[in-house]
């Protein structure tokens, strides 16, 4: 199921010299665990759906290398390689000529980000399909401080930096008008937002991941190694979680149901939204975490929460769980409710799940029953939901725990 309007069209940066990385061959072309480097992004960036054409910008005197490259792990999205420039920008902008005009969406991913996932491409290029640009960003944990000539000369407000990551995704006139315009006023940057800024279009910062680290010195190597191996050859620890929720009916309320609003008479009385699937795959998610309920997170009478869109919690959820070394791999939810008919709305919930919890869409079952008329929930007083969530290790992040 595509959860993006238009077609994604994929840039991949790998035409540096490595010089900080020292290496006697292209830092591209460094084995990790056995595979040229920037084959990890460019498998990233293959195994999102809705990505139709791979153009990877290689070193001038190895485009060779890179196409056997291409062939050998039948990247068969890869539309064009083509000689990088002298700096980062100008690899970018020669990829961006060469992208075939289907592609309205642009999404940058470096060849030196190796441990990427393919949920976080997917998240990037679904709020730049939305905001016109976007990138992964990670909040800054340690206090930021200038200096100058061996002295402190401020410190800064941590609260408002972020470490800023590829993948990046633009709209690709956004991109494109950026690029024409740095190269007319000869401005360059290190990443591509940096360029829509001047144009003073807003980007949009979506959660990165700890694990998504930059290949930059021979050390960081290891550390990619080893957060690519985690659980190698060794059972994955897989939690289940369980979650329920039930709120009565009300009159004057919308009915929102795993962030879908349906046309009802009545909807359900509570202090946000009041959707009790999303609560209950909230409960679900934060139970198979060890991390509580959503009373304790979100807790009802709390002004910051009041008609909440329940679909947001549910991303800061992923977000916390995602900070602890997990993902949500699957959900299942049975919703009770005598009355309103809902397989009508059971692909749009499925769609809306699947979307903020970065899965693909066989990865949410939904289904509705009724009570045959038994009990409050069959003399239609409310609805109520019953979730399993199951989580997997994410395979890029550093446990905070
Ligand atoms: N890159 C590129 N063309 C350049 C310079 C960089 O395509 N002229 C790419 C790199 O291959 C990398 C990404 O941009 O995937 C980020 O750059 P960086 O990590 O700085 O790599 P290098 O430029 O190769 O390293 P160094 O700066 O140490 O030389
Ligand atoms: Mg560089």
């Amino acid at each position: 199921m595509s959860l993006l309007p238009g077609t994604v069209g994929a840039i991949v940066p790998a035409a540096g010299r490595g010089e900080r990385f020292r290496g006697a061959m292209p830092k591209s072309f460094v084995p990790l665990r056995g595979r040229p480097l920037v084959q990890y992004a460019l498998e990233a960036v293959h195994h999102v759906d809705e990505v139709v054409a791979v153009v990877v910008v290689g070193p001038a005197h190895a485009l060779d290398a890179m196409r056997e490259l291409v062939a050998s792990a039948r990247l068969d999205k890869v539309t064009a390689v083509v000689a990088g420039g002298a700096d980062r920008q100008a690899s970018v902008a020669r990829g961006l000529e060469a992208l075939p005009a289907s592609a309205d969406l642009v999404l940058v991913h470096d060849a030196a980000r190796p441990c990427v996932t393919p949920g976080l491409v997917r998240a990037v290029a679904a709020a730049a399909a939305t905001a016109g640009a976007a990138t992964a960003a990670v909040p800054i944990e340690e206090t930021i401080k200038r200096g100058e000539d061996g002295w402190v000369t401020s410190t800064l407000d941590r609260a408002q930096l972020y470490r800023i990551q590829t993948p990046q995704a633009f709209h690709r006139t956004v991109l494109e008008r950026a690029h024409r315009e740095a190269a007319r006023s000869g401005f360059h940057g290190t990443d591509d937002a940096v360029l829509v800024e001047r144009l003073g279009h807003p980007v949009r910062l979506v959660a990165g991941e700890a694990g998504n680290l930059k290949v930059t010195v021979p050390e960081d190597l290891a550390v990619a190694e080893a957060l690519l191996g985690r659980g190698d050859g060794q059972a994955q620890p897989v939690r289940v979680g369980l979650g329920f929720d039930a709120h009565r009916f009300a009159g004057g309320r919308r009915l929102v149901l795993g962030g879908v609003e349906i046309p009802w008479p009545r909807g359900l009385e509570g202090w946000s939204d009041a959707d009790v699937v999303v609560h209950a795959v909230m409960d679900a998610l934060l139970g198979a975490a060890g991390l509580g309920d959503i009373g304790q997170h979100f807790p009802p009478g709390d002004p910051a929460y009041a008609g909440a869109d329940s679909l947001h919690l549910l991303g800061r959820v992923r977000d916390l769980l995602a900070a602890r070394g997990w993902r949500a791999a699957h959900v299942d939810v049975v919703i009770m409710a005598e009355a309103p008919r809902l397989a009508p709305y059971v692909p749009a919930m499925q769609a809306s799940l699947a979307g903020v919890l970065r899965l693909d869409g066989a990865a949410v079952n939904l289904k509705a029953t009724t009570l045959e008329g038994m009990g409050a929930l069959g003399r239609e007083e409310g609805i109520a939901a019953q979730a399993v969530a199951t989580l997997a290790p994410l395979p890029a992040a550093r446990r905070s725990e």
